[in-house]
């Protein structure tokens, strides 16, 4: 892989989880990033003493080869506009929720990269998911540099803009889905064991069986037919959850927020 500047607009929350990762991970050295973010260079410095900070967005540029974009979606339209001749022939990756690669490219040059990437809250455990979206004009060279750094962070999976939304939904949102079943299953044990104790038991339970389903390569529905032996208690509580029609309502859950996405996209 050819050596690269790293440019990072914006050291919030997304920044610094995607920074301190490729960092601690050994992808990125300090000297080769080239920082601007606005009030946060104190944090910056003080995190990774060896980084750049830049005094404008200007400079950010000039010096760097890839720009990651880590500002709120409602303001990067305005930053790209300033930007635009700074970004001549050089690499964006935008992680801003709802832009679309199209629109992205619309508002720069047209020797400006472009690749959105939209990564879940687990890459500041380096264990994220990571949708990336190219545009057209995105070359080989500068994908491959984009899968590998993102790589770092966890699963990488190339998709089609037009999945965007959805896969947003499943790896963005699926945390907060798996979390309020965890916090249900909780509810269900209520006062039985203290809230450390439960958790223990449940995650270990999730991780042996998302290990089980890998290993076994086996479809859920048939883990399902598997624990519930006949007349047993778990058949019982998967009863219930199917007269209850829960399968339907996360369904409907998840093509709310599918929807909730797109609507979001359109402002
Ligand atoms: N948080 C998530 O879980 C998540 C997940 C997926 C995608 N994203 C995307 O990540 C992006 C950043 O979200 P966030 O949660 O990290 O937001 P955040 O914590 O509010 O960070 C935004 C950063 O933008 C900087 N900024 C504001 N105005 C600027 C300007 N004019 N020029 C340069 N930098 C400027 C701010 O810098 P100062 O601090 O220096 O003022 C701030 O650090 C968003 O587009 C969001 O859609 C977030």
């Amino acid at each position: 892989m050819k050596p690269f500047k790293l440019g990072l607009l914006g050291y919030g929350k997304m920044g610094k989880a995607l920074i301190d990762g490729l960092i601690t991970q050994g992808f990125l050295d300090e000297t080769n990033l080239f920082v601007y973010t606005p009030h946060s260079s104190p944090k910056a410095k003080s995190d990774h003493p060896g980084v750049n900070i830049c005094l404008d967005s200007y400079e950010m540029c000039e010096k760097s080869d890839i720009i990651l974009l880590a500002v709120k979606p409602q303001i990067l339209p305005s930053v790209l506009r300033i930007l635009r001749n700074h970004l001549k022939n050089k690499v964006i990756i935008s992680i801003a929720a709802g832009i679309t690669t199209e629109n992205l490219v619309a508002m720069v040059e047209p020797s400006t990269q472009v690749i959105r990437v939209m990564p879940n809250l687990a890459v500041e455990v380096q264990e994220g998911v990571i949708l990336l979206s190219k545009a057209h004009n995105l070359n080989h060279e500068n994908l491959n540099i984009c899968a590998v750094m993102f790589s770092k962070l966890g699963l990488v999976v190339l998709i089609d803009e037009n999945k965007m939304d959805i896969g947003s939904v499943l790896i963005g949102s699926g945390p907060a889905f798996l979390a309020y079943f965890i916090n249900a299953m909780k509810l269900g044990a209520s006062g039985q064991f203290s809230d450390k104790e439960t958790y223990r038991m449940l995650y270990h339970t999730i991780t042996g069986t998302i290990a089980y389903l890998q290993e076994n390569n086996m479809d859920p529905q048939d883990l399902i037919e598997r624990v519930c032996s006949p007349n047993g208690s778990t058949i019982e509580g998967i009863q219930s959850l199917r007269d209850d029609g829960v399968e339907n309502q996360i369904v409907h859950a998840v093509r709310q927020s599918e929807a909730r996405a797109k609507a979001l996209g359109k402002i």
